[in-house]
Order: C-alpha cells, then sequence, then structure tokens
C-alpha cells in the first residue's frame, strides 16, 4: 500500500520509487521508467554504478563517520582533488555544506565578511537555494516578502530565445547586462558581490554566449567585486565537460558546488581563491559536513569521470539528442526552441498560432510522457511553466536516447 502521509511539501507523488539501474527506475507497482532528468538533476552517474557502490561500501567498512573537529583521510584527499580539477585561483575549500543551498550560504557569509558590503547582485528567475539567505538572494523568490528583508538587486535572465531587448545572437550585446552600472552606482559602490548559475537551469535552460559571462568578469575585475559562480547543476558531466569554467573559460573568484559532486550521496562544496576564505572555524560547519561516505563517492565519480570515456560519449550523446529534438520541432512547431549544452537541454513549448508560451501543453506533455515511462522535469521561464527540462545521467543509453525521442514524438502527434 503506498504510503499517504506526506507532508505538504512533497510534490504529488507520481511513483513510488523502490530500485533503480543507470538512468531507469522501478516503482512499487513494477513500473520502470527512463530518468530523463537525474532525479533532482543530480545523480550524474545515475542509479546504483558499481565504481559509487564499491568506494561507499569500502568506507563504510572503514570509517562510518568524522566529525568536523577531526580531519579524515577521505575528506583529506577530496580537499586535494577539488584544488587539483579547478584553475589555480581556485585554491581553497570548504567542503562542510551537506546540500548546495548552504555552498552558497558559504559563498554569500564569505563576501560579505570580506567585503563588509551589503549589496548582492543576483538574476531575476535564478535559483540558488532553499535556505533562507539563498532564497532571498534567488530572483525567483523576489516577490516573497515573509523571507524579510533582503538587500539583492536583481539583473535581468539572459532569456535569447525572448530576448527583452530585441537582439538576436548576432546583434546581441549581452544588453541584459546593461544594468550593472547603474547598480553599482545607486547602491553607492555597496556590491559585495555578483552571484550567478553560468546556465539557468531552473529559469527554463538559459545558457548565455560566451561574451555574456566574459564581461561580467571584466566588470568584476575592473570594480574588484567577486564573482560567484554557482555550478551546483552544470558541474560533474552534463555539459560534456568537468565545470562550465571549461566550456566559458571564466573563473570565478568563488565557486559553488553540489548536486553531481556526490553522485546522489549529500555533499556540497565551496572553493574560493585565497582572498576569500575568510570564514573562521565555527562560522560555517555542520554535523553531516564532508560526510566520510558522501567524499568517498565523491572522488570515485570524479576518478570515473577523468579516467572513462565518459565525458566525450556525453557530448556525443548531447549533439545527437539535440539535432534529434531539432528534427522534431520541424514537425511540430509546438516546440519553440531547442536549447542549452551537451546533456542538459531545454525544450520551450509554445501556441503554434502565436508563438506565445504554453504552459499547459507543456504540462500535458510532461504527464503523457509519464504515462509513456519518461520522467522529465518541468520549468518556469518568466511568468510561464513552458519548459521542460531535459538532464538524463551521463551513463544513459544511446537506446534510451533514441526510445525518449519516439515517445516524444508520439506524444506531440496526439
Ligand atoms: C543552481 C542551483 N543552486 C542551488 C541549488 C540548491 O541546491 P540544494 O537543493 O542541494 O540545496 C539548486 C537546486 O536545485 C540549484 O539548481
Amino acid at each position: 500500500m503506498l504510503p499517504t502521509n506526506y507532508t505538504k511539501n512533497t510534490a504529488p507523488v507520481h511513483a513510488h520509487l523502490v530500485s533503480g539501474q543507470g538512468a531507469r527506475v522501478s516503482d512499487v507497482g513494477g513500473n520502470e521508467y527512463i530518468d530523463f532528468c537525474s532525479q533532482t538533476l543530480n545523480i550524474n552517474l545515475g542509479q546504483c554504478h558499481p565504481v559509487i557502490q564499491a568506494a561507499v561500501s569500502e568506507q563504510l567498512g572503514k570509517l562510518t563517520y568524522a566529525s568536523s573537529r577531526f580531519s579524515s583521510d577521505i575528506a583529506d584527499r577530496l580537499h586535494a582533488k577539488l584544488v587539483a580539477i579547478t584553475p589555480s585561483p581556485l585554491a581553497r575549500v570548504n567542503l562542510s555544506s551537506v546540500t548546495g543551498s548552504l555552498a552558497n550560504e558559504c559563498a554569500i557569509k564569505a563576501v560579505r565578511k570580506k567585503t563588509g558590503k551589503s549589496t548582492t547582485i543576483s538574476r531575476m528567475h535564478s535559483h540558488l537555494g532553499q535556505s533562507a539567505e539563498s532564497m532571498r538572494i534567488s530572483g525567483k523568490h523576489w516577490e516573497n516578502t515573509y523571507l524579510g528583508e533582503r538587500n539583492t538587486k536583481y539583473l535581468p535572465a539572459p532569456y535569447c530565445f525572448r530576448c527583452p531587448f530585441g537582439q538576436t545572437a548576432n546583434s546581441c550585446n549581452s544588453e541584459c547586462l546593461d544594468g550593472l552600472e547603474g547598480i553599482l552606482r545607486d547602491s553607492g559602490d555597496d556590491i559585495n558581490c555578483i552571484i550567478m548559475e553560468p546556465v539557468m537551469m531552473d529559469a527554463g535552460v538559459l545558457a548565455p554566449p560566451k561574451a555574456y559571462h566574459e564581461r561580467v568578469r571584466q566588470f568584476c575585475d575592473e570594480h574588484h567585486i567577486p564573482l560567484i559562480w554557482d555550478e551546483i547543476q552544470t558541474a560533474f558531466g552534463w555539459l560534456g565537460t568537468t565545470f562550465a569554467m571549461d566550456v566559458y573559460g571564466v573563473v570565478p573568484d568563488i565557486l559553488s558546488l553540489g548536486k553531481g559532486l556526490g553522485a546522489g550521496l549529500p555533499i556540497a562544496a565551496t572553493i574560493m581563491t585565497e582572498e576569500y576564505d575568510v570564514l573562521a572555524y565555527g562560522e560555517h560547519e555542520f554535523t553531516s559536513g564532508a560526510n566520510v561516505l558522501s567524499c568517498a563517492a565523491s572522488l570515485a565519480m570524479i576518478d570515473y569521470l577523468e579516467t572513462s570515456d565518459i565525458l566525450p560519449a556525453v557530448v556525443r550523446k548531447g549533439a545527437w539528442l539535440r539535432g534529434a529534438l531539432e528534427k522534431l520541432s520541424e514537425k511540430h512547431p509546438c516546440i519553440g526552441d531547442v536549447r542549452g549544452i551537451g546533456l542538459m537541454l531545454g525544450i520551450e513549448i509554445v501556441d503554434p498560432k502565436t508563438g506565445a508560451p504554453d504552459g499547459e501543453k507543456a504540462l500535458g506533455i510532461f504527464r503523457e510522457m509519464l504515462s509513456h515511462g519518461v520522467i522529465l522535469r518541468i520549468s518556469k521561464v518568466g511568468e510561464h511553466s513552458n519548459v521542460l527540462q531535459l538532464k538524463p545521467p551521463l551513463v544513459i543509453t544511446e537506446d534510451d536516447l533514441v526510445e525518449v525521442v519516439d515517445k516524444l514524438d508520439l506524444v506531440l502527434s496526439n
């Protein structure tokens, strides 16, 4: 029997999961699904990956838990690994966060402490977490007054498909960043940081051009403002690289990591330059931080990305999927836009007659796909929930990609 005592902040239950393998999960009724969103957009190596199982089992046989009052071999190894795989200015790691929201909290505390300044620059529709402060800086929650006073200024999101500045890819000069100078001036130079997700997954999979991020970096350099990149969604494989930094060639002053970092186990990290490594012991420590089992999973996951051919395979599979979706858009004009990078893609659903966002249709597709055994996610872009998010585990097979595209074709044909 299905349990009925869910708390009200649990999403409507689609399926009560009991097992999984790779990109497939099964529910209590014996139904199998292709998980095309890596659960909470996080389980990069899929369910029950042998390297994760082996690493966690081995660790479980050695040491189950280490308090933040101690160090541990496995956490030290992960610290060293994270420093080794990030660009050299990012030399200091705080591994004490259990989840992405806290990694961003760590970053925000650090820039406030270092700069003594109070205003944060974020973007409309951004999702930076659900702890109180990470919600306050998230553009997605800008109207939630119950969160209390906030001191965040929001730039427009880089929504290229419906550019509010009327630009195209060829004419774009990152006009959505033009407000930066004004915010700086109006705040009286009181900016503690700019915080950005390099690709805004939750805002409808918005992947701005390279010049956009280069302009932000330049602005930060000119005004000595720390740049925080929230790579909680983008790191560890889906873009076909380890980091979005590798795609964009931009290095922030502080980097937040979560989701894929644990390959399904809870862990998050904040990596910063020496300049922003200012929090003292006791200012960002949590009971389950640097959890040794999660550290073991992280190290095994990073090692797998480095030693297997998974990243080039993501590039290949992502290119195929994008091509297949673009082909579908010719047949089904309700597909207004296909965007994203690698295996982190979005499909914007529109009314074919008017081109207007069509959230109802998107929801219908989402539900139909679920009834055909494919789990997608849906996200808001602007005021409309009309973007289907696709972010399958990196290990998804080519056969599963074909099956999902065929099912989408079928659903769109009905
Ligand atoms: C870009 C981004 N930042 C932060 C978070 C918060 O991470 P968590 O849910 O692990 O706290 C999320 C979660 O979806 C996210 O997408």
